[in-house]
């Protein structure tokens, strides 16, 4: 089985700061790419803030902190990454970007190095086309603050080697966190499930159904769950689930992945949810509304 001990992150943003301080927690060297030093600057304090906070509530110590962010470095140039093992990209959310990054990344690697990928709803196998060794590529998909959620899907493309999904999956239990294998299909598991059920949440909503209150409190007592439906929503942002499940309705046409005409409404009328002041709610104290 193989640890990959050094282990690169591409992209500093939400997700790649997440993971490279995952990473380096697990007491691996992390080396990241980033596109200039201030989006490193950027990437390092966010890093630092996060960790902060966990000295803060007396969950780690100063040294642990320190200690997570020497393992991490950053560079500019991808001829740095010669000699990883490991590569997981979390750049910006698109083919083009991704392709063009990858494919420079993989002349620089060694042939037995394994990329992955963090995308949401690109398809890995389609990815791994364009890639000299497909064999050696998988998504790891991680969920978002990646320090705090244990659920990491080890995502199987329809080139990738058997062998590079038994090494992930041990890969990503000894970072402490539970990897669940899954075929590459739009959605993986976790948001394949999760959006045709707010799709029907939405609809049901604007079919006057119950207010946003009762959906969410009858969701929430009567299934157990930590947030109700429209309160994800809020959180998530309605431009972002309605651009995921147009995605993958485009590439399925299956129906239940069709958005609701509601979803589209909002979006033009900027009511995009927590981040603009609106959504289902208005702010965070006033309820019912957003329609
Ligand atoms: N944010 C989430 O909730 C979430 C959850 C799971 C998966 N994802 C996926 O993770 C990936 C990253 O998302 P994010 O939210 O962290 O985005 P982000 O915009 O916060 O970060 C992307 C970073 O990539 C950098 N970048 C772009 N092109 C680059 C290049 N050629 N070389 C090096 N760096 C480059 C950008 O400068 C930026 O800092 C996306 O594929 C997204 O779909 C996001």
């Amino acid at each position: 089985m193989r640890t990959f001990q050094r282990v690169a992150v591409l992209g500093f943003g939400t997700m790649g700061g997440g993971i490279a301080q995952v990473v380096a927690a697990s007491g691996r060297d992390v080396v990241v790419l980033e596109t200039n030093q201030e989006r490193i600057d950027r990437g390092f304090a966010t890093v630092r803030g996060f960790l902060d906070e966990g000295v803060r509530r007396g969950k780690s110590t100063e040294a642990d902190r320190d200690a997570v962010l020497e393992r991490i470095s950053a560079i500019t140039d991808v001829a740095g990454l010669a000699g990883v093992d490991l590569v997981i990209e979390a750049v910006t959310e698109r083919q083009d970007v991704k392709v063009e990054l990858l494919a420079r990344v993989a002349e620089v690697v060694g042939e037995d190095t394994v990329l992955t990928t963090n995308t949401s709803a690109l398809s890995v196998t389609d990815l791994a086309a364009h890639l000299p060794r497909p064999g050696r590529m998988a998504g790891l998909h991680y969920f978002n603050p990646a320090p705090l959620m244990e659920l990491v899907e080890v995502v199987r493309a329809l080139q990738t080697d058997a062998a590079v999904i038994a090494d992930l999956v041990s890969f990503v239990e000894d970072l402490g966190k539970s990897p669940v294998e899954v075929k590459d299909r739009p959605g993986f598991l976790v948001n394949r499930l999760l959006m045709p059920y707010l799709n029907d949440v939405v609809q049901e909503y604007d079919n006057d159904l119950a207010t946003a209150d009762d959906v969410d409190v009858a969701i929430q007592l009567g299934l157990g769950y930590k947030l109700g439906p429209l309160a994800l929503l809020d959180l998530i942002g309605i431009d972002v689930h309605q651009h995921a499940t147009e995605s993958a309705y485009e590439a399925t046409l299956d129906p239940q992945f069709a958005p609701p005409p509601l979803l589209s409404q909002m979006v033009a009328a900027g009511y995009l949810g927590n981040k603009s002041g609106r959504g289902f709610r208005v702010g965070t104290t006033e309820q019912g509304e957003g329609r």
